[in-house]
């Protein structure tokens, strides 16, 4: 049996690193399959998806990967369509959708839903961002791009920019990299400096250094991961307002990088990258994006087949 199989996806700390490898191997595989032969991997397969917070990429990149292997989607993308807005409570919410589909995608407002959602539901449960907690499947993501445009993780100095208070994909990018030898760079505003209550986690597998300049780190960096300023999860408009901004990756900045260093974004971009930089080699967001549709078919094909594929 596939040890991902019937497994929920809740948090990259349950990922040894043997087993992200694994999933790489298995994205590997699934890019070269020709088209008819990734259709029969979900045949007949639901996904489920419940996204409570806005989202376009990845619900889209999970919807276009379960087609990809011959399943299909179903679900609510608009909470304020839903009976949520009748009051209906998360646990019923995911419990009817675990008996439309079978596995469910979640996307949720509070740090633990997840996990939650894992506890009620008989199918298994894949979070795709809780709160400002975590983000695992964009980690795997993140990671896999890394490497497949690095061929490496180990040894590469990666600088992390922007909002580290809010960003969830920085908290599991940063859990999934504590599985290499990774030397990091954390790079915001005072205000938005990683959460110390995580800084413990973190500092027991990676060597990293904090500061709010960028262009002290800039021309060191193999690895640029560029962030948004988490505006919806800022308690006061004024606070946000003071960092807005704080980062613009431009041409310039990129002249002072390494000729093979890389630059990667989550996405959605506001402004911290600018378009000019889209034309750059170094410039890798959107392949990163492209990755993710890969990454979440392969994470779909070992989860609901018993034997993988
Ligand atoms: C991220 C998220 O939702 O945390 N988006 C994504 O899934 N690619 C990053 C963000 O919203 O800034």
């Amino acid at each position: 049996m596939n040890e991902f199989y019937n497994k929920d996806i809740i948090s990259i700390k349950d990922f040894s690193k043997d087993q992200l490898e694994k999933i790489f191997t298995s994205t590997d595989k699934m890019i070269q399959l020709d088209s008819s032969q990734r259709r029969e991997i979900c045949k007949g397969k639901t996904l489920g998806y419940l996204f409570y917070e806005p989202s376009t990429r990845t619900r889209l990149s999970f919807d276009s990967a379960m087609a990809s292997i011959g399943g299909n989607s179903l679900g609510i993308s608009n909470i304020s369509s839903s009976s949520t807005q009748k009051g209906e409570s998360l646990a019923d919410t995911v419990k009817i959708m675990s008996i439309y589909s079978d596995i469910l995608v979640l996307r949720h407002t509070l740090d633990g839903s997840s996990r939650f959602a894992s506890e009620i539901s008989d199918k298994p449960v894949i979070n795709a961002g809780s709160g400002t907690e975590e983000h695992p499947t964009q980690a795997i993501q993140d990671l896999y791009t890394i490497k497949k445009e690095k061929k490496k993780i180990d040894g590469l100095k990666i600088g992390i920019v922007g909002d580290l208070k809010y960003g969830r994909t920085v908290y599991s990018l940063l859990y999934g990299l504590g599985n290499y030898d990774v030397d990091v760079r954390l790079i915001s505003p005072e205000s938005l400096r990683i959460r110390s209550d995580s800084t413990y986690d973190i500092k027991k597998n990676i060597d990293f250094t904090e500061s709010t300049k960028l262009e002290d780190h800039i021309d060191e960096l193999d690895v640029l991961y560029v962030t948004r300023i988490q505006k919806e999860r800022f308690p006061d408009e004024e606070e946000y307002l003071k960092v807005k901004g704080s980062y613009v990756v431009g041409q310039d900045l990129v002249n002072q990088m390494k000729d093979d260093s890389i630059i990667l974004h989550p996405l959605p971009r506001i402004d911290e990258i600018s378009t000019e930089v889209d034309k750059t080699k170094n410039a890798k967001y959107f392949q990163q994006a492209e990755y993710g549709k890969y990454t979440r078919a392969t994470l779909l094909g070992l989860t609901l087949n018993e034997n993988g594929f």
